[in-house]
């Protein structure tokens, strides 16, 4: 759903001389600081004053120029290729996932870990994991406190994170796998974050340098997955396994040499970030939302007993719409573009700012409400829908994680009743790149 490869007549109108669009005079940080305290109420106050394309000027980014009309969400997803030149933004995320992962690789690189992985995570391939992530999810949610209210957050990463360890590494558990999965899941310290905007921090050695707990945790998730590369090489089996570690020790580039062994740890730990906080996020997010909707929980409830698939992704697609995990899909444009008029210079950081565009009144009509069911009736217009981003960057988990939803979703319907906790509806919450409910996606559970 969402977009994909359509394309419509573009009349080219007059362009501006390069400049940027208008955007707050405000200065950068304190539009960052009314980010952090309301990211989409923001965004819908520059789309009133500024109209669908809008420039921002927050740290780490002199400006970046923020597109909420579908037309320039095409132009940048599918004539720009670059999501960070080398720099502020790219060392901001180095710590994380590493130089050569595939959110930071760049180029012929790219293209070639493109080549490489596609097939693993291509859309039938994925639905082959939908049975061992029903398992994985059962046994998760039949361990939840029953008829009090509990934030859902933690215990939809476990599931996700168990999903996309057995995806990457493989289904038996040797010691080194559970200790690389436990070393994660003790997560990323909240401090991380802000830790991120100051790179220099982490390429320093002091003792006082509060990046150093953070630096120790890093290192010892190298050395581990530096294990299960070695041991992967020396199993004579890998050709015949599945998971994706085996697919990059057998992988040759174009002069028949294997991958390094740091390239294959960037990539892992790439995909191992990437791939379990968005689904987990948006899982929480999904319960939420259905904890609050009656008519949907009931809905699809009557599906799982009749074993049906189609309001569930519609379950799915509007969880994204509304609460996208993943805050917009970032380029770098290398030469000008044009974007609603105006010629935008090389060097420009433009984002399709999807967490606007997927609230916009004219494309969406009530635009708030959950409500599944705009799903079922068609697909939105090109572009109007991009939780995934699109282009050669589009997100190579999108499949994955559909199916992963869909798996946990009609597992936990099958087996619980959901409702709404007693709070007030939960707040979006700018966590890092994702949108996270303010009190961690709390309801309440029963057995069915
Ligand atoms: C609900 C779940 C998810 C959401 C909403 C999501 C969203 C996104 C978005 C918006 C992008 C940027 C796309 C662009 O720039 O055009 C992206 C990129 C990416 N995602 Fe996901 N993602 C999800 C799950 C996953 C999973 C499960 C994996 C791993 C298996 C994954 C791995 C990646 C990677 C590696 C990239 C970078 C791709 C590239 O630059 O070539 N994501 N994701």
């Amino acid at each position: 759903m969402g977009g994909g490869t359509q394309t419509h007549a573009r009349p080219r109108p007059p362009l501006t001389p390069p400049r940027l669009p208008p955007g707050p005079a405000s200065p950068g940080p304190w539009q960052l600081i009314r980010c952090q305290a309301n990211f989409a109420g923001y965004l819908d106050a520059c789309m009133r004053r500024h109209g669908p394309l809008f420039t921002l000027r927050m740290p780490p980014f002199e400006a970046f120029v923020a597109a909420t009309e579908p037309r320039d969400v095409e132009t940048i997803l599918l004539d720009t290729t670059t999501r960070f030149e080398p720099g502020a933004a790219s060392a901001i995320l180095e710590p994380l996932v590493g130089p050569a992962s595939l959110i930071l690789s760049a180029g012929p690189q790219h293209m070639h870990q493109r080549r490489l992985l596609l097939p693993a995570f291509h859309g039938k391939l994925a639905e082959r994991w939908e049975q061992q992530i029903a398992e994985i999810a059962a046994r998760h949610l039949a361990r939840l406190p029953l008829s009090a209210p509990i934030p859902l957050r933690e215990p939809m990463r476990e599931i996700a994170l168990d999903a996309i360890c057995r995806i990457l590494f493989g289904g038996d558990e040797p010691a080194t796998y559970r200790a690389l999965r436990d070393e994660v899941a003790r997560g990323l310290d909240p401090r991380i974050v802000v830790l991120l905007w100051f790179p220099t921090l982490w390429r320093r050695h002091g003792r006082l340098n509060p990046a150093r707990p953070h630096q120790r945790r890093r290192a010892h998730i190298h050395g581990l997955v530096h294990e299960l590369i070695a041991r992967r090489r020396a199993d004579a089996t890998h050709a015949e396994r599945d998971d994706v570690l085996s697919v990059l020790v057998a992988a040759r580039d174009e002069h028949g040499e294997p991958l390094s062994d740091g390239e294959i740890r960037d990539l892992l730990l790439g995909l191992l970030m990437a791939g379990h906080e968005t689904t987990a996020n948006a899982l929480t997010w999904a319960f939420e939302r259905l904890s609050r909707t009656p008519h949907a929980r009931e809905r699809l409830a009557e599906e799982v007993r009749a074993g049906g698939t189609a309001y569930v992704d519609a379950v799915v697609s509007e969880t994204l719409r509304t609460r996208p995990s993943v805050i917009d899909a970032v380029r770098t444009a290398t030469s000008e573009i044009e974007l609603s008029g105006y010629a935008i210079p090389p060097g420009t950081v433009v984002s399709a700012m999807l967490t606007a565009m997927h609230r916009r009144p004219d494309l969406w009509p009530d635009p708030l409400a959950f409500r599944p069911e705009r799903f079922l009736d068609g697909r939105p217009p090109p572009y109007s829908y991009m939780p995934f981003g699109g282009g050669v960057r589009h997100c190579i988990g999108a499949s994955l994680s559909l199916v992963e939803m869909r798996a946990v979703l009609r597992t936990a319907v099958g087996m619980l009743d959901i409702a709404p906790a007693p709070n007030r509806e939960e707040r979006m919450r700018l966590t890092g790149i994702t949108l996270t409910p303010s009190r961690g996606g709390r309801v309440v559970l029963a057995r069915r």
